[in-house]
C-alpha cells in the first residue's frame, strides 16, 4: 500500500485517509482497516447511502468512543452492519419469515430491519433497548471490511451530530478528522441518504425513517407498510426526535406548489435582506432569484440526483455563510420523501406557500 493520502494532524490523534477503489477494493488498505476494528479502534468507511463511523459492534468500550467523538447522546442506538443474512441470527433473538423475505429482496441495500436484540449485543449499541438494527450495505468497501474484520461493525453516520451526514470522505474529515484512527476514502457515496429504517417488532411493519428503499417499494413486498411515527412524544426510532442534518444557519423550508415557492421565498429573502441569505432550490430554479445567491440540489425531475446532492448542498451552505437558508421542498413521493424528511428536520421553521398568488 501507498502513503495515506492525507493526514490529520491537528486534533487529538492522528487521523489517516487511506484511497480505496470503491469497485475492487484492494486487499491491502482492507486488512490494516479491519485490524484497526479488531483493535478496538475506529474507521470511517464509505456505505451506498452515506459514510459510516465504524467500530467492532461487540466491543462495548470500542463502541461507547463513537457517542464521544460525534457527541451523540448515548440513548440513540446504533445500526449493525453485517455482510450477509446468515450473520443477523447471532444478533437476534428472533428471525421472523418476514425479515428473511425482506432482506432477500432488498439486501445488499437501504433498508434496516429492527428486531429483538439477542444478549450478546452490547447495551452501548441497543442503547438499552431490548431491539437492534441491523443492515447489509450495498458497497464493496462496507461489505469487505466487515468480512476482513471478521465481526459486525456498528456505525452511525459519520458526521458530528446534527450535522449533515457526510456523502464524501473530505466531508467526514471536516467533522471527525482529529478524533478517529482511519478514514477510507471510497470516492462519494452512490445514494445519498441514509437507509430506510423499518421496525419489524410492532403489530405491522412500520417505517421509523423515510430512506433509500422507497415505501411504495416496501409495500410491494409487505402489501401494508405503516407510515412512521415522526415527532411522537416517545419516538420509537430515538434518533427522530433530535434535530438533524442542520447547517449553521437557520433553515426555512418553503413547500407547496413550485411557483407558489418560488413566490414565497423571494419574500422571506427581502424580509431577511439584513442577513445573509442563501437560497437552496432546484436547478431548475437556479436563475428564479437574481441578485440571492443560491445553491442547487439537483433537478427536481430526478429525484436519486437530489438525494445524491442534498448534503452536500447543505454544507456548502454553511461554506457560504449562510445565516438564513431559504430551501425549496421536494415532492413527498419516492426517495422524495426521504428527502423532504431531511429538509423537515434541518429545518426551524417549515412554511406553507399558499397557492394562486
Ligand atoms: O444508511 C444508514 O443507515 C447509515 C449508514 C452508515 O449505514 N447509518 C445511519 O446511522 O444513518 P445513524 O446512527 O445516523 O441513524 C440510525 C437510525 C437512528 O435514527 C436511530 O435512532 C435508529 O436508526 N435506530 C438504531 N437502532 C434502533 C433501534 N433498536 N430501534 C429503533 N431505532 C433504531
Ligand atoms: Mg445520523
Amino acid at each position: 500500500m501507498d502513503g495515506p493520502e492525507g493526514v490529520w494532524n491537528r486534533g487529538e490523534i492522528r487521523t489517516e485517509i487511506w484511497r480505496v477503489d470503491a469497485a475492487v477494493p484492494e486487499p491491502e488498505v482492507i486488512g490494516r482497516a479491519a485490524e484497526v476494528i479488531r483493535g478496538g479502534g475506529l474507521v470511517a468507511f464509505p456505505t451506498e447511502t452515506v459514510y459510516g463511523l465504524g467500530a467492532n459492534a461487540l466491543d462495548g468500550r470500542a463502541v461507547r468512543r463513537i457517542f464521544q467523538v460525534k457527541g451523540r447522546p448515548a440513548d440513540n442506538p446504533l445500526i449493525v452492519h453485517v455482510a450477509g443474512v446468515g450473520e443477523v441470527q447471532d444478533l437476534v433473538a428472533e428471525l421472523p419469515p418476514v425479515a428473511l423475505r425482506l432482506a432477500e429482496r432488498f439486501w445488499p441495500g437501504p433498508l434496516t430491519l429492527i428486531l429483538p436484540a439477542a444478549s450478546r449485543v452490547p447495551r452501548e449499541v441497543t442503547a438499552g433497548l431490548d431491539t437492534v438494527a441491523v443492515r447489509m450495505p450495498a458497497h464493496a468497501v462496507a461489505l469487505a471490511l466487515i468480512r476482513a474484520a471478521g465481526v459486525p461493525i456498528a456505525a452511525p453516520s459519520a458526521n458530528i451530530s446534527g450535522r449533515p451526514s457526510p456523502t464524501t470522505a473530505a466531508h467526514v474529515a471536516r467533522d471527525l478528522g482529529g478524533k478517529i484512527e482511519v478514514i477510507l476514502d471510497g470516492g462519494p457515496a452512490p445514494v445519498g441518504v441514509e437507509s430506510t429504517v423499518l421496525d419489524l417488532t410492532s403489530d405491522l411493519p412500520t417505517i421509523l425513517r423515510p430512506g433509500g428503499v422507497t415505501a411504495e417499494e416496501l409495500a410491494g413486498v409487505l402489501g401494508a407498510v405503516k407510515a412512521g411515527p415522526g415527532e411522537t412524544p416517545r419516538p420509537r426510532s430515538p434518533g427522530m426526535k433530535y434535530r438533524h442534518y442542520a447547517p449553521r444557519g437557520t433553515v426555512i423550508l418553503v413547500e407547496g406548489e413550485p411557483a407558489a415557492q418560488v413566490l414565497a421565498i423571494r419574500e422571506l429573502a427581502r424580509r431577511h435582506a439584513s442577513r445573509r441569505v442563501v437560497v437552496l432550490a432546484a436547478e431548475e430554479n437556479v436563475c428564479a432569484y437574481p441578485g440571492l445567491t443560491v445553491v442547487s440540489y439537483g433537478p427536481r425531475r430526478d429525484l436519486r440526483e437530489v438525494a445524491r446532492r442534498l448534503f452536500e448542498a447543505l454544507r456548502r451552505c454553511d461554506e457560504l455563510g449562510a445565516e438564513v437558508v431559504l430551501a425549496e421542498g421536494t415532492e413527498r413521493r419516492g426517495l422524495g420523501l426521504a428527502v423532504s424528511d431531511r429538509l423537515r428536520r434541518a429545518a426551524a421553521q417549515v412554511v406553507h406557500a399558499p397557492e394562486g398568488v
